[in-house]
């Protein structure tokens, strides 16, 4: 068995020393260099783009615009239908793009550009009172932009105890490592792209649709990605652009967006505001929870983070509401961020437990365990494996939970003030069909191909150990290749949905492969055998909630004086089913509750609203958790088995560390200082503004 250990990545050696290649990589004769310019008002329409001065320098090929750039179809969302027209809808929407035989030609060519507007009234504030709020009918993943369960407001008015707290998280932002990055060629009618992204299928999918022709005639390469976390999930507008210039002067096209370009021309998450009412008897037992999230789309697509999902399968309630409402702003279309919905909708949701639990006088462990659900509340399902009270139980464990005494802002030494808090954490188990094929060699090798794409994860090696399983021989037998949509349709790596499916279908290819070897006796043909396979009608039926679940706890320390805020201590219990790779299983529910402390304690957009602009658009000045902000961080699996889950007996595990961790170090914070801090990030600001 090789599935399940620890094997270091693949491509680990190659990552380091430099020698694997991304997008931009390529060498690519002839290729030219494309600087996207973006709209420097808010809302409005370009009347002129002057590309004079530009186009008098020799090296600057094309200036291309809406006036002259080939007509694109709808796909995604509208922000990918670049340089379509001369509205504006938001600052930075691109609007014209400079093509050079030079980096640095096209980019002093976009300084050149005299583009000329006509500016209208732009909205760029999420209020509550916004008389235009729009009450969607689904948000994304396909939940119901409202659900209502028996009488909320009769029960919140007949409660023991309520508390009614409104909630904010800030706009985030994608910021992998390796930006949006892509060299783009056309060969008559088909598109060649390296491109980077979060599933070659999926960017031949979205590429294919904007220009009109089919998926099988756009050539994907994603062999490394430098990361995405939702930011690279469809083609995006920064992207585009390539293809547009590719088509435009005929030659290979290259375009990197810079990290500033990557604020307004890759997809970020929403700004959220949700108000929360929780209603309990004296025991605890929850008798009404309401969820009321307003957040922002875009002016020209409606997206709506599904941030009261969560609410929906976390805890028992005769009387539950959830909402969404959504303001549409001249901001970017925001999409999805790691774990959309659950990260911002669970850091309200556990911290309204929280503050329930100290209304009751009772322990926020015990509150949870005391409203466990039979069935999942809002859709009554039957759950496919429940194990929150199980990660609740062992989080509490090995953190030494017993012992805490509840009373805030007590623990003092020196200057530093003690809390410790807790939170839970769910994710829904995704899987899409897909297709993988396995072939054998006369020499007992094997190439199995499926279009995965390794994101930073560790797929790749995930996947050569469920192949090396399945065919039942060493992994060293066995070559994986991911990266190319033409290895056929497959899943994203998104949704936390990557690995098994394409899991599932490597399997089945070689499970397919295994018998029609044993038809031939055992013994490979001399010009070899190969089985396609296809997952697309194994999914699992609708009949089951099925979800991942963890539990944080986390140790602060703050600064009395100063109010900053330590994180001592991370520890994570996550029930995830079935690892294939315990070490790269490991990092990615580390990554997840670092991204978590990140955004409890660092990371915001700042919109100004008199410029509608993203004012933070950098590393300097939008913070990420580093290092230096990361001790005691501990993550535990617990052993169990679900197996009816996904094909290959396993949850997701991208996006589950992410889900709750905030809410944890926000619980935390209240304990150590007696401080409620109801808006992200947990700035020195807001703990000291007691
Ligand atoms: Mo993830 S936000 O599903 O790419």
């Amino acid at each position: 068995m090789s599935a399940g250990s620890g094997l270091p990545r693949l491509e680990g050696r190659d990552k380091v020393t430099g020698a694997a290649r991304y997008a931009y990589e390529y060498p690519i004769e002839d290729c030219l260099y494309v600087w996207p310019v973006g709209a420097t008002v808010a809302s409005g329409t370009v009347t002129e783009v002057d590309a004079t001065a530009a186009l008098a320098d020799p090296e600057v090929v094309a200036v291309v615009d809406h006036t002259n750039a080939p007509r694109l179809r709808p796909a995604v969302t509208a922000d990918e239908l670049v340089l379509q027209s001369p509205t504006v809808a938001y600052r930075g929407q691109v609007v014209a793009a400079v093509v050079a035989t030079t980096l640095e030609a096209a980019r002093e060519g976009a300084e050149q550009l005299l583009v000329r507007y006509v500016e209208h009234p732009h909205k760029a504030v999420l209020d509550p009172d916004d008389p235009d709020l729009e009450q969607p009918e689904t948000t994304n993943a396909g939940f119901p932009g409202t659900s209502v369960k028996g009488d909320v407001d009769a029960a919140l008015a007949a409660a023991d105890v309520a508390v009614d707290h409104i909630y904010t998280t800030p706009p985030e932002h994608n910021n992998p490592m390796e930006t949006v990055a892509i060299i783009a060629r056309w060969d008559g009618e088909r598109l060649l792209v390296h491109d980077s992204n979060q599933g070659p299928w999926a960017a031949a999918t979205g590429y294919g649709m904007l220009w009109g022709i089919p998926a099988d005639q756009v050539d994907v390469v994603t062999e490394h990605v430098g990361g995405g976390f939702g930011s690279k999930v469809w083609p995006t507008a920064g992207a585009v652009v390539a293809t547009v210039a590719a088509r435009v002067t005929g030659r290979p096209c290259k375009l990197m967006l810079t990290r500033q370009q990557m604020y307004t021309m890759a997809p970020a998450r929403t700004a959220t505001r949700s108000r929360i009412r929780l209603g309990a008897r004296r025991d605890g037992t929850l008798t009404a929870i309401d969820h009321d999230a307003l957040q922002y789309s875009s002016v020209i697509h409606e997206f709506v983070e599904q941030t009261g999902s969560a609410t929906r399968t976390m805890y028992a309630s005769d009387n539950l509401r959830i909402r969404h409402r959504l303001a549409r702003l001249n901001l970017p279309t925001p999409r999805v961020m790691r774990a959309p919905g659950k990260t911002p909708g669970m850091f309200a949701l556990e911290s309204a437990m929280d503050e329930l639990a100290y209304a009751l006088g009772m322990d926020p462990l015990a509150l949870r365990l005391r409203n466990e659900p039979p069935t999942e509340p809002a859709t009554g399902l039957p759950f496919g494996g429940r194990h929150l009270v199980d990660c609740l139980r062992a989080g509490a464990d090995k953190f030494g939970w017993a012992s805490r005494d509840p009373t805030p802002a007590v623990r003092r030494r020196g200057r530093w003030l003690f809390g410790t808090g807790l939170a839970s954490a769910v994710y829904p188990v995704y899987q899409q069909g897909g297709t993988a094929t396995a072939r054998a060699s006369p020499d007992g090798t094997f190439d199995v191909s499926v279009a995965a794409v390794d994101i930073g994860t560790g797929a790749r090696t995930a996947l050569w150990q469920a192949v090396a399983d399945a065919l039942g021989v060493p992994p060293s037998r066995v070559s994986v290749h991911i990266g190319r949509s033409a290895f056929g349709q497959s899943s994203l790596a998104g949704g936390s949905a990557g690995t098994a499916s394409w899991g599932g279908a490597v399997r089945k290819a070689c499970f397919e492969l295994g018998r029609r070897l044993a038809e031939h006796g055992g013994a490979v043909p001399v010009d070899g055998l190969e089985v396609t396979a296809d997952t697309a009608a194994d999914q699992l039926p609708p009949d089951h909630a099925r979800h991942s679940y963890g539990a944080h706890f986390c140790a602060v320390r703050v600064d009395a004086d100063t109010g900053q805020v330590r994180v001592d201590r991370l520890l994570g219990v996550f029930a995830h089913g079935h690892a294939l790779n315990a070490r790269t299983t490991h990092s990615q529910l580390l990554g997840g509750m670092v991204m978590g402390l990140s955004i409890a304690l660092c990371e915001q957009t700042i919109v100004d609203p008199r410029l509608g602009l993203f004012v933070n658009h950098d590393l300097a000045q939008y913070h990420i958790a580093t290092n230096a902000d990361i001790r005691g961080l501990e993550a535990h699996s617990l052993e169990h088995t679900d197996d009816d889950v996904t094909l290959v007996g396993g949850k997701g595990i991208g996006e589950l560390g992410i889900v709750g961790s905030a809410a944890a170090v926000a619980n935390a914070v209240f304990h150590a200082t007696g401080v409620r801090v109801r808006d992200l990030p947990i700035t020195v600001e807001r703990v000291r503004a007691r």
